[in-house]
């Protein structure tokens, strides 16, 4: 039973289709696209603990798979110690994964990985105090929230007032918590995919792909590639991070663990204990896809993170409101050489911008594979049917 049917849970829902094994997926809303391709789909409110307990107990999952943050995670908890069901990972890492203090707190101040200085708030005068701690600029996000929503770059006080006012209306609950973290000024970022899965002799082993590299804008990413090109002395210290941080988050599956890097030096940022959006690029790259990866792990199977080839990934976004939707340049798209487009399949499109769909490109080099899928996503448009 997958919790959230986006286009990450769609791939998964595939991957886990063609192991045989049957699929539910619920979402917030009709036809999204992992419903479009499962056994069955549910449309709840999955906020709700009764809505989400309801729905086990009709549908007796063995796997509870979360795609979204936005659960109610204490029920889930609740659903594990009871045994009713399996959550992937467990129940404990969707929870603090949920929210940017839980997971901060576990990386930093228990497992001592370096991160960028942070403080939290609960008001304008909190932040003014940290930003006296920390300095400008600085980031500040609020605790729960994902894809960037109401998140800012703080350079001077004047910067403070606003920003508070649109992390108040960018958090996905009606919280006005916020982490203030000190700005990186990183080389390049990373997504370092890491699959926790069953190894020959039975044990939980951990396994690494090649790194995504890539690019965000406003906090939502528009392009990544793999491999991103390291120091052997990053490379270490990225696998040392990652695996100390899903080491203590436990259970079967994937991670994106979200590193910032300069020289050697490595920073943890963040994690998702599922497929990452910027490993869409796997798609193109690796014999097993992240989702194919995820799948896999969560059976108990063995896993195989061989990268096959150079790629890279570009988003094809929707900037209006509403459906139904349809995609003019399709055809010149998938004229670029090793190329191919995967249309979400959502039923709107929404303002600002809505993530309709990726191109996915291969290549002898990343740089190559960047300019094909880029070329690909600008001659796909997602318009008003
Ligand atoms: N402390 C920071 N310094 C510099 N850039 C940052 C910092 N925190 C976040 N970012 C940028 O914003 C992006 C989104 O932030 P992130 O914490 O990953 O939020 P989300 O949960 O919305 O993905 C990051 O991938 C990075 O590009
Ligand atoms: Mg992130």
């Amino acid at each position: 039973m997958l919790l959230g049917s986006g286009e990450l849970g769609k791939e998964v829902v595939i991957a886990l289709m063609r192991l045989g094994v049957e699929t539910i997926a619920v979402d917030r809303y009709e036809n999204a696209p992992a419903q479009q391709v499962a056994h069955r789909a549910y449309t709840i409110d999955m906020t709700d603990p009764a809505a989400i307990r309801a729905l086990v107990e009709k549908e007796r999952p063995d796997l509870v798979v979360p795609e979204i943050e936005a659960i109610a995670t204490d029920e889930l908890l609740r659903i594990e110690a009871e045994s009713l069901a399996t959550v992937i990972p467990t129940a404990r890492a969707t929870r603090l994964t949920m929210n940017r203090e839980g997971i901060r707190r576990l990386a930093a101040e228990e497992l001592g990985l370096p991160t960028s200085p942070y403080r939290f708030a609960d008001c304008v005068a909190d932040v003014r105090a940290a930003l006296d701690d920390i300095g400008y600029p600085a980031v500040m996000k609020p605790v729960m929230s994902s894809s960037g929503h109401g998140q800012s770059v703080l350079k001077t006080p004047d910067d403070v007032q606003p920003a508070w006012d649109y992390a108040c209306s960018g958090g996905r609950v009606a919280t006005t918590r916020v982490i203030v973290e000190g700005f990186i000024d990183f080389d390049y970022e990373i997504t370092q995919l890491t699959v926790r899965a069953k190894g020959p002799s039975g044990d939980v082993e951990t396994y690494f792909c090649e790194p995504v590299g890539h690019r965000q804008i406003d906090g939502d990413y528009v392009k990544s590639w793999q491999p991103q090109p390291m120091t052997p002395g990053a490379v270490k210290e990225a696998h040392r991070l990652a695996k100390a941080v899903t080491g203590a988050l436990g259970g079967l599956g994937i991670f994106g663990v979200e590193l910032f890097v300069k020289g050697d030096k490595v920073l943890f940022s963040e994690v998702s204990p599922r497929p990452h959006d910027t490993g869409m690029v796997t798609l193109a790259t690796q014999r097993l896809s992240e989702f194919e990866l995820h799948a896999r792990a969560i059976l108990g199977l063995p896993v195989d993170t061989t990268l096959l080839r150079p790629g890279a990934s570009a988003v094809i976004y929707g900037k209006f409101d509403g459906g139904p939707v349809s995609y003019p340049g399709l055809d010149a798209a998938l004229q670029v050489p090793e190329t191919d487009v995967r249309l979400f399949g959502k039923p709107a499109a929404a303002l600002p911008h809505r993530r309709m769909g990726v191109a996915v490109a291969s290549a002898a080099d990343v740089n190559t594979a960047l300019q094909r899928a880029e070329l690909a996503a600008s001659l796909v448009k997602a318009t008003h049917a």
